[in-house]
């Protein structure tokens, strides 16, 4: 039992994908759970190994009920970088940490677990018994042991490279295992309604711990799409809505994304998705509406804000006009009624964005959102910025060779105030990014494929 405020160290096994967004969704899980990530914490970068200091098991299970990006969380009893090391970390272990889970009347099993090579069973055997000083008064039950130890050998990131001996061994009780497997029952392969957008189940996950998601909350995508971020929010017990410019999205018409299929079924829409998995009682509504003129009465309604606008790629980003507003020499509708849809500037986008996430979040909730960025360009002062929006974090994806999308999340620290509107045109922030405006016309250019090809020709 850890005494009031101290702190016990625990192993976290880092999953090898999304590598730069797992340090800002472990932070983001451990501050919703009361947990801190202070800088003596130690964090190894591109490693699979963290050591992570906490004052409770129950805040490590909490975080791994949330996980996508942490694999297993381990109490760490030794850590050593030779077997000897180890071996006097764990003499050091106090033995009354250790006897509640190795008396005589547990079961347990040893589990071997190597990065970046394999043993033998042989070998696994050997780790094994070298145990033997360890105080085990229990049986061993392969099938299903009360408790699991495991030794974790560390051989380094370089496949082309593995070290006869491992860098680092550590010894430690598994506590639980990290959501992993959300991502495959969540597939958007098996999702009833799929657009050509529709986000990745592992990715929605992610963001909706970036953006500290809880039961109970208001979770609002002003691009909703087919809804997938919406999913993940509902998952983790929060109450969705969302809003999108396409009438044929929000009421699950059209054609259809799907190979061997023309139109979309009668039940194809958010609201299906939502009750494949159970989670209909969290779905509020979907609405038509043009994110860059938001119908909300002020107020702040939402917990969290999490979306992918359009980058013009593979959706247009559009926006409702009047057929006062199109240029001339462009063809007037004879209809004045019928909505126009004029082309909504990238960087307009995010900054009005930014407002409405301003206004109309609580104070303390998160903006989570998708920023493409041509990569040649790409400095970190293009990011968005508002008054009343702290940046917490922001990670890049890559999508080509030059191109990639930034996830942004940002919280609200200030009420907003008329003057916080327009701010963002007095700051250094602004302009860069409106410089980036041209981002599709570069993607489809073909400046990104020849940039490639000679790359790889002055290579060879
Ligand atoms: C990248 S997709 C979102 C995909 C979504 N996350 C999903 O999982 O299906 C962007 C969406 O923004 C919508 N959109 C484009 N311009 C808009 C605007 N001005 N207001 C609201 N929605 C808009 C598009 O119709 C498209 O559905």
């Amino acid at each position: 039992m850890a005494l009031p405020g101290s702190l016990n160290r625990y192993l976290l096994l880092m999953a090898q994908e999304h590598l730069e967004f797992r340090l800002p969704e472990i932070k983001s899980l451990l501050s919703l759970f009361g947990g801190q990530f202070t800088n003596s914490q130690e964090t190894y970068g591109k490693s699979p190994f963290w050591i992570l200091s906490i004052p409770s098991e129950d805040i490590a299970r909490n975080l791994m009920k949330r996980t996508v990006c942490a694999k297993s969380i381990f109490e760490l009893w030794g850590h050593g970088k030779s077997p000897e090391e180890l071996y006097t970390s764990l003499k050091n272990y106090p033995v009354e940490k250790m006897v509640p889970f190795l008396h005589s009347e547990s079961t347990y099993k040893i589990k071997i677990h190597t990065f970046n090579k394999t043993l033998t069973q042989e070998e696994k055997v050997k780790r094994i018994d070298a145990l033997e000083f360890l105080p085990f008064e229990g049986k061993v039950n392969l099938k299903k042991p009360q408790h699991v130890f495991s030794v974790l050998e560390d051989y380094g990131l370089d496949p082309n490279c593995i070290p006869e001996r491992p860098h680092n061994i550590y010894f430690g009780r598994w506590i639980a295992d990290g959501q992993r497997e959300l991502i495959e029952s969540y597939s958007v392969k098996k999702r009833h309604f799929i657009g050509n957008t529709s986000m990745d189940a592992g990715l929605s996950f992610i963001m909706a711990n970036h953006a500290k998601v809880k039961e109970n909350d208001v979770v609002f995508d002003p691009f909703v799409g087919t809804g997938g971020l919406l999913i993940a929010s509902a998952h983790f017990g929060a109450y969705v809505c969302g809003t999108d410019i396409d009438y044929n999205t929000v009421h699950g018409l059209g054609k259809a994304s799907r190979k061997n299929q023309k139109w979309r079924g009668p039940d194809e829409n958010i609201r299906a998705n939502l009750r494949q998995y159970g989670l209909e009682k969290f779905y509020l509504d979907v609405l038509v509406s043009d994110a860059s003129k938001p119908s909300w009465r002020k107020g702040t309604y939402f917990d969290a804000i999490i979306t992918d606008p359009p980058y013009g790629i593979r959706e247009s980003t559009r926006r409702s006009g009047s057929q006062k507003q199109i240029p001339k020499g462009i063809e007037k509708c004879p209809e004045s009624h019928v909505p126009v849809s004029l082309s909504y500037h990238l960087s307009d986008m995010f900054f009005d964005l930014l407002n409405f996430a301003a206004e109309t979040l609580e104070l303390g909730g998160r903006l989570v959102y998708w920023l493409p960025v041509y990569t040649p360009e790409y400095t970190e002062e293009m990011v968005p910025w508002h008054p009343c929006l702290k940046l917490i974090s922001n990670c890049e994806q890559k999508l080509s060779s030059h191109t990639a999308r930034r996830l942004i999340t940002m919280e609200k620290v200030k009420d907003f105030e008329n003057r916080d509107q327009y701010s963002h045109l007095l700051s250094d922030h602004f302009l860069p990014y409106q410089g980036h405006n041209s981002f599709r016309e570069k993607y489809f250019s073909g400046v990104t494929k020849r940039i490639a090809k000679e790359e790889k020709s002055s290579q060879d």
